[in-house]
């Protein structure tokens, strides 16, 4: 079995012991990153002289392009690139696409349904998630392009299939301050409906529900949704970018019983009882009642998901992404109340990630964005190409499905 030899050599004792107890559940890891799309700098599938016209008359300036957000169904990948302080971005929800053995970016659901300005449009999608329950990609829009502020922020949902918008909710201002920033989303199921959307503002450390069924949304906010000064130097080869970012990694179990969230500038992870986040009546002492922390890390993270038995996330000071083994730990801690952040594995310790990003599984694999994020805000991204490409999607295999499919999913297709 040439997957068990590369688990073995790759992770040690530790992934052993995980697959003895993985209830005829067989694992395998192999470790091995495909990378799907690379770019030096990113480009839109538009004919040669529309992308000359766009970049002559300064619609298109390359060098703003920044890949962040992604997520895909079986294997059709969405990306999100922010325009919220940057001008010259055309297109901010897009899929990607491959020809002649380049990548490009093809604007969702069209180019016009990204117009700036026009609030029907999509304006600055900062997350998608999309739920392989229906087929619906859900957008979250900041509503501000080049520091304008076009449109109120909102959840637009889509059908994938008929490009058709399903549903949206606008952003009240109850739920936001001058400081919101949304930045990311995680999905949960109640009675086999998606219902809720938890959603972070990450610089007014906010976590804010959306719940589809009444069009509603409200709002929690609790101290470990802060960033922590002493915790805010990031370094990454060698280069240190400092954040007082607050909650920005979140993401449900499969059970939909949990949630697990941390802040950017924070080592600590938590966890709240979806049954808490639900409830719109709930408070901020009954929030402070049953929320916990269940553990520390040892690197900055930006990005979080769920599979049906670990979540993922990155290490950014290792270049490298974790898998906590959650499963694992409930059994040696009793229940998911007392559980602890103890099994830690690293999914690729050969090949250096630099800065890992947004994640999501789908089909037994784990997809990532890699941006070199703290070179981009530090402004020494070189986009000569001299350093290998600045933006990749790659893949590597975990033999699990998507949190959203629940805790039986069928089994995935080679
Ligand atoms: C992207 O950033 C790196 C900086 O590491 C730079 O050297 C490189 O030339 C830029 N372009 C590409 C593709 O890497
Ligand atoms: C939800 O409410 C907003 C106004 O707050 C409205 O614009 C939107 O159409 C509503 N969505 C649905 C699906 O009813
Ligand atoms: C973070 O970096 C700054 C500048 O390099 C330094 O002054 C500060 O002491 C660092 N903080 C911590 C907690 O390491």
């Amino acid at each position: 079995m040439m997957a068990k030899h590369i688990v073995l050599s790759v992770f040690g004792i530790c992934v052993i012991i995980a697959i003895a107890h993985a209830n005829g559940n067989c694992q395998n890891i192999e470790g091995k990153i495909k990378i799907m799309h690379e770019w030096v700098t990113l480009d839109y599938d538009f004919p040669s002289p529309m992308k000359r016209s766009l970049i002559d008359r300064k619609l298109l300036i390359p060098e703003n392009l920044v890949l962040v957000n992604m997520d895909v169904i079986r294997g059709r990948i969405f990306t999100t690139i922010v325009r919220t302080f940057k001008p010259g971005i055309p297109a901010s929800l897009n899929t990607v696409i491959k020809r002649n053995g380049k990548s490009f970016l093809k604007p969702f659901p069209n180019l016009r349904l990204n117009r700036a300005g026009d609030c029907k449009s999509i304006q600055s999608a900062s997350s998608i998630k999309i739920d392989p329950n229906t087929n619906y990609l859900w957008v979250l829009d900041e509503g501000q392009v080049n520091n304008i502020r076009f449109c109120r922020r909102k959840l637009v949902i889509f059908c994938i299939r008929t490009k058709k918008e399903v549903f949206r909710h606008i952003f009240p201002d109850s739920v936001l301050s001058e400081s919101s920033v949304l930045l990311d989303l995680t999905l949960d199921r109640d009675q086999d409906l998606t219902r809720y959307a938890y959603v972070v503002d990450s610089i007014a450390s906010k976590l804010i529900v959306v719940d589809v069924v009444v069009n509603k949304s409200w709002l929690f906010s609790h101290p470990s949704m802060e960033g922590e000064a002493n915790a805010g130097n990031i370094t990454v080869n060698g280069e240190t970018l400092f954040s007082r970012g607050g909650i920005n990694s979140i993401s449900t179990t499969s059970d939909f019983k949990f949630v697990y969230y941390f802040s950017i500038a924070s080592f600590k992870t938590w966890q709240i009882p979806t049954s808490i986040l639900r409830n719109r009546f709930a408070d901020s002492i009954t929030f402070d009642e049953n929320v916990r922390m269940i553990g520390i890390r040892q690197h900055h993270a930006v990005s979080l998901t769920s599979g049906t038995r670990s979540f993922f996330f990155p290490a950014l000071e290792i270049n490298d992404i974790l898998k906590w083994y959650r499963k694992q730990d409930i059994l040696t801690d009793g229940s998911e109340e007392e559980v602890n952040l103890r099994t830690l594995q690293r999914l690729s310790p050969t090949t250096a990630l630099n800065f890992a990003d947004g994640m999501h599984i789908d089909n037994g694999f784990l997809y990532f964005v890699t941006n070199k994020f703290h070179k981009f805000r530090l402004g020494t991204l070189d986009f000569s190409g001299d350093d290998g490409p600045n933006f990749t999607i790659g893949k590597i295999f975990v033999g699990e499905e998507s949190y959203l499919l629940g805790t039986h999913p069928k089994p995935y297709k080679k």
